[in-house]
């Protein structure tokens, strides 16, 4: 199983967005996919539709070895799995903390259910978190969404700051596959000039990290989370090429076989 985290250090940078639809991209291309929803804010679960029902486990209870993680773990659609969060998920920031190896939990709990799936997304939380930190100390691939304006350079300084800082004390061993600027903003063939000036500082500060194609600026991506599907069923192919580039880049450095 490879695990990919969604990260980035502010809100509404399109963690959620590129995870969800990343997660369902990859099920729709035949890929077992596990979702996993590590912001207490629960965005992920709320988009994927889950029905909570009283005493179900989520990832708190699977991060606190109260239940194993198969039991955390709820089938969404063909391919496409999920372990949800809940506002109660901030409790594990106190359980983190004090295990005093709160950056390896979660990926030491994934570990059980290496076979069953072929790829686990994770949706982090915007803030510098104990879960956060676990998240990223369970990736093996960290996707950096950053808004294409001075508040995502800014996400994206900080998010690799932390990576880097992980990556020395050994708090993470994954690799940056990109930077992926977020609600990129064209005007018919014409690139806004902010989103400009904030693509061009991301592509160089991002470096070593690559910069990956941008999530364009469109209703059409809300639409597709709204009807809990990807963009391409709703007839926006091309939105979809930023996720098709990291899929690629994946299947590549990865060997993975055709589905
Ligand atoms: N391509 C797009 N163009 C414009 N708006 C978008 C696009 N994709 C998503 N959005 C909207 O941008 C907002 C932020 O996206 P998203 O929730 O993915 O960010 P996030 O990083 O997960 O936020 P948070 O830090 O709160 O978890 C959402 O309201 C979403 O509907
Ligand atoms: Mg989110």
């Amino acid at each position: 199983m490879l695990t990919i985290t969604c990260a980035s250090l502010a809100g509404g940078q399109g963690k959620t967005t590129t995870a969800t639809l990343l997660g369902r991209y990859l099920a729709r291309c035949g890929r077992r996919v596990l979702m996993v929803d590590a912001d207490p804010q629960a965005s992920l679960t709320f988009y994927l539709n889950w029905e909570e029902f009283p005493q179900a486990p989520t990832l708190l209870e699977v991060l606190r070895q109260q239940v194993p993680p198969h039991q955390g773990i709820y089938p969404i659609s063909a391919h496409l799995s999920l372990m949800p969060a809940s506002d109660a998920l901030d409790e594990a920031q106190v359980f983190l903390a004090d295990s005093g190896m709160g950056a390896t939990v979660l990926k030491r709990r994934l570990q059980t259910i290496q076979q069953k799936f072929d790829v686990c997304v994770i949706d982090a939380p915007p803030q510098r978190s104990q879960v956060c930190l676990t998240a990223l100390g369970a990736a093996q691939e960290v996707l950096i969404p950053a808004e294409a304006s001075s508040k995502g350079v800014n996400s994206m300084m900080r998010t690799l700051d932390l990576i880097n800082r992980l990556q020395q004390d050994g708090g993470c061993e994954g690799q940056v596959t990109g930077v992926i600027p977020f609600r990129d903003r064209w005007i018919g063939r014409t690139q806004a000039s902010q989103s400009r000036r904030s693509v061009e500082i991301m592509r160089e500060q991002a470096a070593p990290a690559p910069l990956l194609p941008s999530m364009l600026e469109s209703e059409q991506f809300k639409k597709a989370m709204d009807l809990g599907t990807t963009l391409s069923e709703i007839g926006y192919p091309d939105l979809e090429h930023p996720l098709t580039v990291v899929v690629d880049i994946l299947q590549r450095k990865y060997l993975w076989p055709m589905p």
